[in-house]
């Protein structure tokens, strides 16, 4: 039989399908739309390709006893499609009890978590949520559980992106977390384990919403978020973008647009963009602009740990991960932040098939009392187990200063770079001209007529030993020594060679967080 319009079981459908399509009904609506907030359906439709969304399960019920539940329980979850590439997708309904979580919307989004983790997909969560549902008690406990445990497995085999678009307490932070990426829309998103009027119960501080956990707070002081959005558009724009660079597994190449950009185009300025002057800072984003194809850096967490710079661009059209320090900052010294900022990124790369280009620039791990307390050591190692563990391609570019371990931990060739070059103003050493000195010729300062004058000479005597990339080049520890300008078209080239080993070495499957 054909179904048609007049048939009483299309009829009886479409009443089914209004009632989900409700929410939490037109005043709920209106509320969320005059925060400046779209709803769940209306995300997902922004977010996937043209009518290319497929629901799951709209049709749930928390309590099917209860004439009053909300069908749906607050999370519209299912598949479509992103510049044509399938992803699963789930949207929390913050007009249907505030978003929150009960057992049977942690299992629809559970469901929809397996199915993408089955199918090699990448999973977008769009989240809105108070937290778990306080009247589900442990069930909803065991709901946020059982999502935990999806975000776990499924790290470093699909891509897990969080897109914050509203408060999201509690549980509704801890699982964006364990994912690959949270984009925050400012204004709108908040984060917190608990609220403020907890904190004030259990600490006495007085904060509001807004101090403990808006966008730019986690973007720029807490790191826990990656990407700060203007709004929800540029929120779900970013997450497009994000994925144009991933593939949609770990087994899979990472994507490649056709080259638009000259691949033996070079870079003339890089030439004298190094400044003379050891303490003089320049920009490693010129570097990086300058080398990639253009316009196609696409920065993470642009505003935290900004001595290290981490970020997604194309070669020749290959999608490849950037790790870099950044000597406008901190002279791009490397601290507890910076290595944990770096050590995660290059585990994702490598979970996911995108080769690792460095550029190292740091005078070492930064000194000091907070740093040593605060564990630098132990963040710090995670950097060598991230490059060592790593079998994608790696490809490291020292322009400047690599003293000490800051040097070996920037994807050197002792941890098992495939290539290492330096620009002739590198300089590798165990420690920095004046500080060598202060050690190897204490007694000789000591005992001399003009301490100043014999200082001078003792570093200039550094320098011309060892700060400089021939040193190195000699015992076989650069590859080679290269051009800056020439720089764009020498790793396109290796990267044509390096390539192939994505195919002969069997993807390993690990999580994306650091040991
Ligand atoms: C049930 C909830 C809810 C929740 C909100 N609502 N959060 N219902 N369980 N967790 C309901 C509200 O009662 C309200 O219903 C509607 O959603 C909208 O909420 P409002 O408070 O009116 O909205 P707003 O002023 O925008 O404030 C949003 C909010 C606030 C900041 C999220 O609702 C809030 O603080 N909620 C509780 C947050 C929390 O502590 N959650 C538990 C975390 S513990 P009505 O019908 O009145 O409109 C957790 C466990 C896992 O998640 C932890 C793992 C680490």
């Amino acid at each position: 039989m054909t179904i048609s319009e007049d048939n009483p079981r299309l009829t009886e459908l479409r009443t089914w399908q209004a009632r989900a399509q409700e929410g939490g009904g037109p005043q709920r609506v209106e509320q969320q739309h005059a925060k400046g907030k779209l709803t769940a359906r209306e995300r997902i439709a922004a977010l996937l390709d043209f009518g290319s969304f497929q629901e799951l399960q709209p049709f749930t019920l928390a309590h099917p006893e209860d004439m009053y539940a909300i069908p749906g329980d607050g999370v519209v979850t299912g598949y479509g499609t992103i510049d044509g590439r399938a992803v699963c997708v789930y949207a929390q309904d913050f007009t249907v009890y505030g978003g929150s979580v009960s057992l049977a919307h942690a299992r629809k989004i559970t469901q929809v978590q397996e199915l993408a983790l089955r199918n090699g997909v990448p999973i977008i969560g769009l989240l809105d949520s108070g937290g778990a549902r306080i009247q589900e008690g442990v069930a909803a406990l065991q709901g946020y559980g059982e999502i935990f445990r999806q975000n776990a497995l499924a790290s470093g085999v699909i891509p897990q992106i969080s897109v914050m678009l509203g408060p999201c307490a509690g549980g509704a932070s801890y699982s964006p977390a364990l994912t690959d990426f949270i984009i925050m829309a400012d204004q709108t998103s908040l984060m917190y384990i608990t609220g403020p009027d907890v904190v004030k119960s259990v600490t006495k501080e007085e904060i509001d919403h807004q101090g403990l956990g808006v966008a730019p707070i986690h973007t720029s002081v807490s790191g826990v978020a990656h990407f700060l959005a203007t709004d929800e558009d540029n929120a779900l724009a970013t997450t497009r973008r994000l994925l144009s660079y991933l593939p949609s597994n770990n087994v899979e190449d990472a994507p490649a647009l056709p080259p638009t950009d000259d691949p033996r185009r070079t870079a003339p300025a890089l030439n004298t963009l190094v400044p003379e002057a050891p303490n003089e800072p320049y920009d490693m984003r010129t570097v990086i602009h300058s080398v990639m194809d253009t316009d196609s850096f696409f920065e993470v967490q642009a505003d935290w740990a900004q001595n290290a710079l981490v970020g997604f661009a194309r070669l020749g059209g290959k999608a490849v991960g950037v790790v870099a320090q950044q000597p406008l900052m901190m002279a791009g010294a490397i601290d507890i932040n910076a290595s944990d900022k770096i050590s995660r990124f290059v585990r994702f790369c490598d979970a996911f098939n995108l080769p690792l280009i460095t550029f190292a620039d740091s005078p070492g791990f930064l000194p000091g009392v907070g740093q040593e307390h605060g564990g630098i050591i132990r963040h710090g190692a995670k950097i060598i187990y991230a490059y060592v563990e790593a079998t994608v391609p790696q490809i490291s570019v020292v322009t400047r200063k690599g003293y000490g371990g800051a040097y070996i931990v920037m994807g050197s060739k002792s941890l098992g770079a495939d290539l290492h070059f330096g620009w002739p103003s590198a300089e590798m050493a165990v420690m920095g001209p004046d500080a060598a000195v202060n050690v190897v010729n204490r007694r000789e300062l000591e005992a001399a007529a003009d301490p100043d004058a014999a200082r001078a000479q003792l570093i200039d005597e550094y320098r011309t030993r060892y700060a400089n990339p021939y040193y190195s080049a000699e015992r076989g520890i650069l590859d080679n020594v290269i051009e800056p300008a020439q720089t764009r078209p020498i790793l396109i080239n290796a990267l044509r060679t390096l390539r192939e080993q994505v195919r002969h070495v069997p993807p390993k499957k690990h999580g994306v967080m650091p040991a």
